[in-house]
């Protein structure tokens, strides 16, 4: 069974649409492994995006990742790291497919809603950021 990492932005979360997304999760036959809300600190913010560090964007990224609580979950089923980017749908939510968690729920390309993980390798690095291997299961 696959493992990916989804984030639940801070722009969903002050909309209290946390348990729409989940549900989409559910309903799509992702399985919640691990859950839990946590304020990032700068510090991790910028760890958690280095990758990104060069970026025009970065600095904007992660002003507004620390601007409130997130949502980090494991999910895991069969495909589960493209199944769910199919369903947060283009990283602009301008770009994305009606239905999707970003069409539906999001406002900008900054304030998106939701991360997931973009290959099978980096989600493995990213669930291990945020959760021990004992508080998966
Ligand atoms: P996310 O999937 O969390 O990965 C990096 C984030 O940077 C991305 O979603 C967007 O919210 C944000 N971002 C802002 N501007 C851009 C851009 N031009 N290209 C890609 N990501 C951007």
């Amino acid at each position: 069974m696959e493992q990916t990492l989804s984030i639940i932005k801070p722009d969903a979360v002050a909309k209290s649409v946390v348990g729409k997304i989940l549900s989409r999760f559910e309903d799509a036959g992702l399985r919640i492994a691990a859950t839990k809300k946590i304020q990032l600190s700068r510090a991790d913010a910028e760890a958690f995006y280095a990758v990104h560090a060069e970026r025009p964007f970065f600095g904007e990224l992660v002003d507004f990742m620390i601007s409130g609580p997130v949502v980090v979950t494991v999910l895991e089923g069969e495909d589960a790291m493209t199944k769910n980017r199919d369903l947060m749908g283009a990283t602009n939510p301008k770009e994305a497919q009606a239905g999707t968690i970003r069409a539906d729920f999001a406002e900008s390309i900054d304030a998106n809603a939701v991360h997931g993980s973009d290959s099978v390798e980096n989600a493995a690095i990213e669930i291990a950021f945020f959760f021990a291997q004992k508080d998966i299961s």
